[in-house]
């Protein structure tokens, strides 16, 4: 959603925080703002559209200052317009703010402040937090060391939602305030250099060596340092962590969109996602987890909790834990989950999965869970992200920077790393299936070559593509894990080429959806157990015969002259199957959504991050 970059150093800030909001474009937004401090005056531009055309926006060009903050806006409170966008400027023009997330209370503050004698001009939350900023600082002592941090500090404490925040103040103009609840922050430090942002990719080009603010911390950065306070305003300790990923894995590396680039990436990020976890001929490793026989023994249920494709791997990888350890699990859409009244208690173990570690629904089911006494587990690809701090114990997918909205390397990767740890479930518990954890153990070190072999022959989904482009609705159908799968084919559709698709288990096509079925109509099959072929066959002959056309994603011999469009993919156990056999869709998404024009990295009304419920 919401993006956010700042610079304070001894170069120009204007082009580091353009830079830096070009590769926040992937978040998704509408709007996008800069503002700068040129001899103690704040510059403040902002615009609908594009950071391309803030970029290109009179006075841009002409902010020479070496302080500056940058947002890209998704709106939530008041529509996409240049008096909406971020930064927000408090009535004296003294203090600038940019904000993701949102202040739930905003109106009663705003009733306070306007009491107060302050005006307002947008529509938007965000708007009273320099408002009160300046409340404060005209309260403070004139003596008071770190007045601006002060004010920064006791505005957050009126606040209440979900806020990261950067502050200057034309007063204070070598600093910059920034402060985190809820919603990601990071700070990149050089010497003489800070940089900040919402997620990683948009400073690693100069930085990877990199603070995670926690909830509650609010830093008072100066180009030479930076100064941590807690809630309290105590100083408090933090040491940077060094980021493993590369900044190129942030380029889209010749490929034409992100989208495309992360799919062909997948052998590597199943490689690496597997890493020293699984080495040939030995038990898989999860030491750092800790996790031990007693506790695992004394669990009732699992419950996988997340949301959109990262739920979908929760489908898929339900089957191997129940298959390998007998516990019963429970897929669960965090939005749901944190509002009912589920049956968990300290027997159940919470699986929350997110790629970005950021989403609110998943971060709030999380803390749900723990206030219920359940031991929870955080899979993200995210280091240091909300849900990871969250959580009791973190396991990471190492599919490296996710940029495209439409997520595929982290769903492979997290798969990967389930089905890795229902394994080592399995071997803590002594379950006596040494043959079957083997079998799957070799299969899983497979899967890296298995993918890159699913890459290969895109004829046939190229061509397909062309043919369904301008469909309007069509159909995925699978059994078992191959179900797992289409729901998530589905999904990928639906996002990236704005078609209307559904999934359904093949048998249950015959209990209603099969009246929708006439000529024409494209249903997409997807068959890898042996033990379902003929079900499956069945199934899609009944939709043949009236009418349908079909694609058939298989690892199975089948009738060329029932099924003229087959796409071949390796054989691979049942229990795996959804690593491969969602390749072969995930590029037929891609291709139909080129066909159609759409911007495939940036689809319509959609973020990377769901940070807002
Ligand atoms: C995936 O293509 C989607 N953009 C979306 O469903 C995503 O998986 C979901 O919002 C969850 O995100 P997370 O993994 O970062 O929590």
């Amino acid at each position: 959603m919401c993006g956010i970059v700042g610079y304070i150093g001894t170069h120009k800030a204007r082009p580091i925080l353009i830079n830096g909001l070009l590769k926040l474009e992937y978040r998704g937004y509408d709007s996008a703002g800069i503002s700068t401090i040129e001899n103690g005056k704040i510059s403040c531009l902002k615009n609908k559209g594009r950071v391309k055309e803030l970029e290109n926006m009179n006075g841009v060009s002409s902010l020479e200052g070496t302080v500056g903050i940058a947002h890209t806006r998704w709106a939530t409170h008041g529509k996409p317009s240049s008096t909406n966008a971020h930064p927000h400027l408090d009535n004296s023009k003294t203090f600038s703010v940019v904000h993701n997330g949102i202040i739930e209370n905003y109106n009663e503050l705003r009733n306070f402040l306007t009491s107060a004698g302050y005006k307002f001009f947008s529509e938007t939350d965000t708007e009273v937090i320099p408002n009160l900023v300046h409340y404060y600082y005209t309260k403070e002592d004139e003596n008071t060391p770190d007045k601006f941090a002060h004010a920064v500090r006791k505005a957050t404490l009126d606040l209440k939602g979900s806020y990261a925040i950067e502050v200057l103040c034309s007063l204070e103009p070598d600093k910059i305030i920034v402060a985190r609840k809820d919603s990601p922050l990071v700070i990149g430090i050089n010497e003489n250099e800070k940089y900040i942002a919402s997620d990683i990719p948009a400073i690693l080009e100069y930085t990877n060596n990199i603070y995670i603010l926690n909830d509650g911390d609010l830093a008072k950065l100066t180009k030479n340092n930076i100064v941590f306070y807690d809630t309290s305003f105590n100083v408090i300790n933090k040491s940077p962590e060094i980021i493993s990923w590369d900044a190129k894995a942030a380029d889209k590396n010749g490929y034409d969109d992100f989208m495309l680039k992360e799919i062909y990436e997948q052998p590597t990020a199943i490689r690496e996602t597997i890493g020293t976890r699984l080495v040939s001929g030995k038990k898989c490793d999860f030491s750092d987890l800790n996790i031990s026989k007693e506790y695992l023994s004394g669990i009732s249920n699992i419950y996988i909790v997340a949301c959109g494709t990262a739920m979908h791997a929760g489908l898929a990888v339900k089957p191997i834990f129940e298959r390998l350890i007998s516990v019963p699990v429970t897929v669960d859409i965090a939005s749901e989950f944190r509002y009912r009244d589920p049956l968990i208690d300290e027997k159940t173990l919470i699986i929350c999965i997110s790629q970005s570690g950021e989403t609110a629904d998943t971060l709030a089911a999380l803390k749900n869970a723990k206030s219920m006494g359940c031991k929870t587990i955080a899979v993200s690809n995210v280091i240091g992200s909300s849900i990871t701090r969250e959580a009791d114990f973190t396991i990471y997918t190492h599919a490296g920077p996710e940029i495209a909205v439409a997520s595929t390397k982290a769903y492979t990767s997290q798969i990967t790393i389930l089905s890795l740890l229902a394994i080592h479930f399995a071997e803590v518990l002594e379950l006596d299936e040494n043959e079957m954890l083997q079998n799957l153990k070799d299969e899983i070190l497979e899967l890296p070559s298995k993918a890159s072999i699913a890459l290969e022959n895109t004829d046939l989904i190229k061509s397909f593509a062309k043919k369904i482009y301008k469909e309007k609705d069509l159909f995925f159908i699978g059994r078992g894990t191959d179900y797992a799968a289409a729901m998530e084919a589905s999904l990928k559709l639906k996002e990236i080429s704005y078609i209307h698709s559904d999934a359904y288990q093949s048998g249950e096509l015959k209990h209603g959806p099969i009246a929708l079925i006439e000529d024409n109509v494209t249903v997409i099959g997807i068959i890898t157990d042996r033990r379902l072929v003929e079900k499956s066959v069945s199934n899609l002959q009944e939709v043949i015969t009236r009418g349908a056309k079909t694609l058939i994603v298989t690892n199975q011999n089948l009738d060329k002259k029932i099924f003229p469009n087959i796409v071949t993919i390796p054989q691979v156990h049942p229990l795996l199957s959804p690593v491969i056999s969602i390749i072969p869709l995930q590029l037929l998404s891609y291709y139909v959504s080129k066909e159609k024009g759409l911007d495939v990295d940036k689809p319509r009304n959609l973020a990377k991050s769901v940070t807002v419920e």
